[in-house]
């Protein structure tokens, strides 16, 4: 797909662009992108909410995407956000974390909920910490842009994404996903190290050891490899 195909919808203000990208897609549209400078109620992931400060990137990808693939668009929605924060810094602190975080200096800058909406419809909701970063504990480290001296604006940051985004579903459709996995391991936090998955009523300690090709978690437990599809991950320092 080309840039220019997409359709791209521009609020000033809304509920969540992600309810937006919902009821758009009942109308079988082509790949959107529903974007909004204010958000009234944005969602995070396990039902948080998701502070839209001024100045900060709110928007969310609609697409045909088939279900059994979400592992892939996990992780080059991530994989996109590092790649723009290293276009504008080479040298910026920018890690993967899985899923689907991105931390900067070691903090979070950018929040991505994933929802699948009628027929193969995939909507990816992004927020990006542009300018400002919450100021309330939010019990992890969070960050911006800004605070991290990448001085651009959200309309700029923007226009990077969606180009390296197109980028990477140009690249899983024509080659699959193992380039795209092999650069997200090059940039993944604490492979070889002690890690927690913490999932809603269980969790598994281990050795993280990559990901598998459909982007599931593999995780060593006592030389046994466990895959995870879901879950928080927390690193044993
Ligand atoms: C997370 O909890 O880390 C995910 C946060 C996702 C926030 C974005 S902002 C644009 C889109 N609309 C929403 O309501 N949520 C997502």
């Amino acid at each position: 797909m080309k840039l220019a195909d997409w359709q791209i919808i521009s609020l000033p203000e809304t509920s969540s662009t992600n309810d937006v990208a919902q009821r758009l897609a009942q109308d079988a549209p082509s790949a959107s992108v529903i974007r909004a400078e204010r958000q009234l109620s944005g969602r995070g992931r396990l039902g948080r909410a998701w502070q839209s400060l001024e100045g900060n990137l709110f928007f969310s990808i609609l697409l045909k995407f088939p279900l059994k693939n979400l592992g892939a668009l996990v992780l080059i929605s991530a994989l996109s956000i590092l790649q723009a924060i290293k276009k504008l810094n080479p040298s910026a602190d920018v890690l993967l974390k899985w899923p689907n975080d991105v931390l900067l200096d070691g903090a979070k800058v950018s929040g991505i909920l994933l929802e699948k909406a009628v027929d193969d419809y995939m909507i990816v909701g992004i927020g990006i910490n542009v300018a400002q970063s919450p100021q309330e504990n939010m019990g992890y480290a969070v960050t911006s842009l800004r605070q991290a001296n990448i001085n651009v604006s959200a309309d700029e940051f923007f226009d990077l994404y969606l180009l390296y985004f197109t980028n990477n579903v140009n690249i899983l459709e024509n080659d699959g996903l193992s380039d795209l996995r092999a650069q997200w391991l090059a940039n993944a936090k604490g492979i070889g190290e002690d890690i927690v998955v913490r999932l809603p009523t269980q969790q598994f300690y281990g050795i993280f050891r990559g990901i598998d090709e459909n982007a599931n978690l593999l995780l060593e437990e006592n030389g046994e490899m466990r895959k995870v599809l879901a879950g928080d991950v927390f690193y044993v320092k």
